[in-house]
């Protein structure tokens, strides 16, 4: 499980994070929401080591994340996706994908040197392991492309099936279906429920209201970096700081 307490980020001196707090039950989807620059990629730049929180501990499984670099987390089982693509645009859509494996690409670099027959060997479980990953995206077809030459919805997926393949314990999702149309979103939205069947803890960051509603076991809004609710769907839905967190702002009451 995933637990957060008084995690703060400064930029500069501006906050971007104070006193965040929650867990992530395993097994379950957390949505966290919140108006734009509410924080919530900076909170998964804080999980996944990519920026170091100012303050506030991080743990996974009771281990502390904070100050542990991002292959360091990665190797704990958390993966992730980026809200800006962050793909090989020259690396075909299969080595995208395969670069999602390469903590375990990593150790058999050394059987490399010991035993070649079986590097082959380990080689090709993970080749077919990325093709699966790209299979369940509907992506199998196009296994050889450029990443570059994929459409945008494709490239969406590629990210994904990077971000699975490993078995992630923990999969930190930063907005999987913006820009996407209905039919693709709800084949994201049928893709992320499969994967808390299968076990997969699961940290949603979205605007799709619809998506995050239908599919969240709990949601955590936040808001100028701070987290001002917490609680099921519905609780949510009501809650009247939320209500004004994301209407309220230009009112003139405001
Ligand atoms: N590297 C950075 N340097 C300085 N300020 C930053 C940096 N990254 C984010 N910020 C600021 O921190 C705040 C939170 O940004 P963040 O990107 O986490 O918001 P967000 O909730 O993900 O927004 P969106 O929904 O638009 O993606 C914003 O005010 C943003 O300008
Ligand atoms: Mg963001």
């Amino acid at each position: 499980m995933l637990r957060l307490e008084g995690v703060g980020k400064r930029f500069g001196g501006l906050p971007a994070l104070d006193d965040v707090a929650f867990t992530a039950p395993p097994g379950e989807l957390t949505a966290l929401i919140g108006p734009n620059g509410a924080g919530k990629s900076t909170l998964i730049n804080c999980i996944t080591g990519v920026l170091p929180a100012s303050a506030g501990s991080i743990r996974f499984d009771g281990r502390e994340l904070c100050g542990l670099p991002p292959h360091a987390v990665a190797r704990l089982g958390i993966a992730r996706t980026f809200q800006n693509l962050r793909l090989f645009p020259r690396l075909s859509v299969l080595d995208n994908v395969l670069t999602g494996l390469t903590a375990e690409a990593g150790r058999s670099m050394l059987m490399a040197m010991l035993r070649l027959p079986y590097l082959r060997h380990r080689e090709r479980q993970l080749r077919l392991r990325a093709l699966e990953a790209l299979d369940r995206f509907g992506l199998a077809g196009k296994a050889d492309w450029p990443a570059a030459a994929l459409a945008y919805g494709d490239r969406k997926r590629v990210e994904l099936a990077r971000a699975c393949v490993g078995r992630p314990r923990l999969i930190l999702l930063d907005e999987p279906v913006a820009g996407l149309n209905e039919a693709e979103t709800a084949l994201i939205g049928q893709e992320l429920r499969r994967l808390r069947a299968a076990g997969h803890t699961l940290l949603l960051v979205e605007h799709d209201m619809e998506l995050v509603m239908s599919i969240a076991d709990q949601v955590v809004v936040l808001d100028s970096g701070r987290c001002i609710a917490r609680g099921t769907p519905d609780e949510v839905r009501k809650n009247p700081l939320v209500l004004e967190a994301y209407l309220g702002r230009t009112s003139v009451t405001a």
